[in-house]
């Protein structure tokens, strides 16, 4: 089933979102409908690691600069100038046509999935001669794009990485500086791929329900004035090209609390993408596994909150409670858990804490496993209790604990995802009608 059928209904208001004022004082309004409610929740994986390269998704194409070598390896940007253009081509495409199979497609839809997110960067649409950027990435996307609509899933289209870099992570296509909003030509340029990406999202409109404008603008590195300037235009922009498309904007890893100041509870047509992981920051990764699972309930409320104003979904989480999948935190680099990253943990979590076995799913033993089933079907509940979900990701190389495919087929995961077994939530008939609670959450 489709849910853009079910937005057929859903009247398309388009500029009357950017004039909504919210003013003070007005009353609470009541929460939304789940957007393509008909149809359950959104229930989905990230095609990650496919068009914007990380090296712990997929170590085997970084595996030349390891230990020493050429240490400027990190990211896309550097692989294709490290290797020049003709050659980065040529081992792109054929990654491009090997990483995402019909058969992984069909795998997704078997495993009771309804929808694909797709990351993809601006240089898949617009390089210049002094970007090592190298292009073809569009063919393969039709063709993943027909087989989603083949096998009944829907898509978003994600643009992961704009130019300059939006956040400075390896997955933005070039890691370390935050210089998206340095020059309007950056802006400009977004807009135009932004505007390509909504081409091909006309063309597949049963099967692309929405454009994710800018995956994670890194409040922290930029004018959230300007970062809501962009949602703006990008708005115009591509509701001109794909009408009825929805626009999903990230939440900046800001707070509803936050939200609410930028005054977006009248936007129509809008989705909020908010991100949840569990092992970047130490109070996160410090928790044991009973507080992993309470915590959960905190992001319960939080996309309860956000969801009161807009469509609320959660477009990355993970199993991971270790930042041990390696090269997670970047190319050659270690782990916090362990100590051997030293950003912001001075030792490791626990004296004698390791990374072996960690991501390796046949290390685990039985009693991990059963946390590992519960901590998938807390989080299920969660974010359901807005409008869906995306797993980061769809497949690893090696890392165990962010690899869906995986981890559903040794039943760490629910099949169908409504299959839970810990959660009460596997009582609930009718998911719509019932304010999901999960057994793990007090209120
Ligand atoms: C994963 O764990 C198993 C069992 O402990 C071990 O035999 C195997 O070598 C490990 N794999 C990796 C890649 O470390």
């Amino acid at each position: 089933m489709k849910v853009l059928r079910a937005l057929g209904a859903v009247s398309v208001a388009p500029l009357l979102l950017f004039l909504a004022t919210g003013a003070a004082g007005s009353p609470a309004p009541a929460p939304r409908q789940r957007f393509g409610s008909s149809n359950g929740p959104i229930r989905g994986v990230n095609l990650g690691g496919l068009f914007v390269l990380e090296p712990w998704i997929t170590p085997s194409l970084f595996k030349q600069w390891e230990g020493g070598g050429d240490r400027r390896v990190v990211d896309e940007w550097t692989y294709c100038s490290a290797l020049g253009k003709d050659e980065c081509r040529a081992r792109l495409t054929k990654h491009w046509g090997s990483w995402v199979t019909e058969s992984d497609i069909r795998t997704l839809a078997w495993l009771g999935l309804n929808h694909i997110r797709i990351p993809i960067g601006y240089w898949a649409f617009t390089v210049k001669d002094d970007e090592p950027y190298v292009q073809g990435q569009l063919p393969f996307l039709e063709t993943i794009l027909g087989w989603a609509k083949k096998h009944n899933l829907n898509a978003i289209l994600d643009l992961h990485g704009v130019p300059g870099s939006q956040n400075g992570f390896d997955n933005s296509g070039k890691f370390g500086r935050i210089g998206w909003q340095t020059s309007q030509e950056n802006i400009d340029r977004s807009l135009q791929a932004v505007e390509a990406i909504a081409a091909v999202a006309a063309r597949h409109a049963d099967t692309v329900d929405a454009i994710e404008i800018v995956n994670e603008p890194a409040n922290w590195g930029l004018s959230m004035d300007g970062v809501l300037d962009f949602y703006k235009a990008a708005y115009q922009r591509f509701r001109a090209i794909a009408p009825g498309t929805i626009m999903v904007i990230h939440d900046a890893f800001l707070p509803p609390t936050e939200w609410e100041r930028f005054n977006v509870a009248g936007w129509e047509n809008v989705i909020l993408d908010t991100h949840n992981y569990h092992v970047f920051v130490k109070d996160r990764l410090t928790m044991s596994r009973d507080d992993h699972l309470a915590a959960t309930c905190q992001d319960a409320a939080s996309v309860r909150r956000f969801n009161t104003h807009l469509w609320t979904i959660t477009g990355e989480w993970s199993l991971a409670v270790t930042d041990c999948a390696r090269w997670l935190n970047g190319f050659g680099k270690g782990a916090r858990w362990d100590g051997s990253l030293d950003w912001e943990m001075h030792g490791p979590v626990y004296p004698g804490a390791t990374c072996a076995g960690q991501s390796n799913i046949t290390a685990w033993d039985q009693k991990t496993r059963i946390f590992f089933r519960q901590f998938a079907e807390a989080q299920m509940d969660a974010y359901e209790a807005g409008s869906g979900w995306f797993f980061w990701n769809f497949r690893t190389e090696d890392a165990d604990d962010w690899n869906y495919i995986k981890l559903a087929t040794h039943g760490l995961i629910p099949v169908p995802p409504s299959n839970r077994v810990y959660s009460r939530y596997s009582l609930a008939t009718n998911w719509w009608d019932i304010q999901l609670k999960s057994q793990w959450c007090h209120e």
